[in-house]
């Protein structure tokens, strides 16, 4: 048995071990990819799961350098959906049987905000008879609004750590406080005390991003007992600064490699949580997804914004399915899962066995 054989019959890595897994190439990836599918089957089964996304504003107080709808970008035409138009997506996932629906949104500091948020959840709740699995993604709040909109009936969170790497993830932000490290470590802790089941993630293919930071952040994954993983590529927008250090950057085949190599080490990791295939994966492979899915990944979020909002939410360039709508979605999606020898998990919430393990 060669080394890597020897590496791949584990679950638990070194982070040398994790380089040399992300560094892999040819007959070696092949094998790293076909033992995260074996490892996927074996304790997720085949069920890929659909959560309903809607980006119901691009109005935010931030500035993260990477991002097309940071606060500094006059060029965004800014939007934020009616609550009447937010229910309606709500309801054609619950109708469709999605089984969940995730709530994203810039993120908003404001009282008003928080407020809007908890009365939507509720009326969510309502309109489903209780079944609509609620996911949020609104940024960094206080433990006192994570609180309320868990009572309200959200169950789960994302929050992306950017990246683990404290150093690096001051030079993708801006140094101050609404762009703290620390803040949002704090905020990932309060998240899992306030019950969510807690997703986080990072960008692959970051400037100044090592093969060591990555495998550091898997790591903070795995340590920090986290439920639920999207990460993705990152991909340059012209309208933001990092795109001064285009130049410096993997092509964007190796970033797309290097995202599904990530998902691969981590279902080995962390084999009992949900790994989203990131529609970032999707804006350099047409079938990006769907590679995801054969690789460890079991969640899918379709787009649900309604389409005429869908070009204004570019957080990155070339995103695909704006020009579509909710339901042609929803017919392509059947066909991509079902190449991907995948089964959908209609009408489950589908949450992670790790946290119903960890309840
Ligand atoms: N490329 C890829 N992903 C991005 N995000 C923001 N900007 C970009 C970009 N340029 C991701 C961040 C954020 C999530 C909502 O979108 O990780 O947490
Ligand atoms: Fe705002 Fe999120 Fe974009 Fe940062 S990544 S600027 S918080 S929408
Ligand atoms: Fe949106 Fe195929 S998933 S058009």
């Amino acid at each position: 048995m060669n080394d890597i054989d020897n590496i791949l019959t584990r679950s638990d890595f070194s982070r040398e071990e994790i380089v040399r897994l992300l560094s892999l190439e040819g007959e070696e990836k092949v094998k790293l990819f076909r033992k995260a599918a074996e490892v996927k089957a074996e304790h997720s089964g085949h069920e890929v799961y659909f959560r309903g996304l809607v980006e119901f504003s691009n109005v935010c107080d931030k500035n993260c350098y990477y991002c097309g709808i940071r606060k500094d970008n006059s060029e965004v035409k800014r939007y934020n959906l009616s609550d009447e138009e937010i229910l309606a997506a709500a309801r054609f996932a619950w109708e469709n049987q999605y089984g969940s629906l995730v709530l994203q949104s810039g993120e908003l500091a404001s009282s008003a905000f928080a407020d809007r948020v908890e009365k939507l959840l509720r009326e969510i709740k309502r309109l489903s008879n209780g079944e609509l699995g609620i996911t949020i993604s609104l940024g960094e709040q206080s433990p006192e609004v994570y609180r309320r909109w868990f009572e309200a009936g959200a169950h789960r969170y994302l929050l992306r750590i950017e990246s683990s790497t404290p150093e690096l993830y001051r030079k993708i932000h801006p140094n101050d406080s609404l762009h703290d490290f620390d803040s949002r470590i704090a905020c990932l802790r309060s998240l899992q005390k306030a019950g969510y089941q807690t997703g986080t993630g990072v960008m692959i293919g970051l400037p100044f991003q090592t093969l060591e930071n990555l495998a550091d952040d898997l790591l903070f994954f795995k340590s920090f007992d986290i439920d639920m993983v999207g990460m993705g590529p990152y991909l340059e927008h012209a309208e933001t600064p990092l795109y001064a250090y285009r130049e410096t950057l993997l092509p964007l085949q190796q970033r797309f490699d290097l995202s599904l190599k990530m998902i691969a080490v981590l279902r080995l990791l962390m084999p009992d949580i949900n790994i989203a295939a990131a529609t970032a994966l999707q804006a350099i492979d047409p079938l990006g997804r769907e590679k995801a899915v054969k690789v460890g990944a079991n969640v899918i979020m379709p787009n649900i914004t309604p389409g005429m909002y869908r070009n204004d939410y570019a957080l990155y360039q070339n995103k695909p399915c704006v020009d579509e709508e909710p339901e042609q979605c929803k017919g392509c999606l059947d066909a991509r899962i079902a190449l991907a020898e995948g089964e959908i998990g209609y009408g489950k919430w589908g949450d992670s066995l790790h946290f119903q393990k960890r309840m």
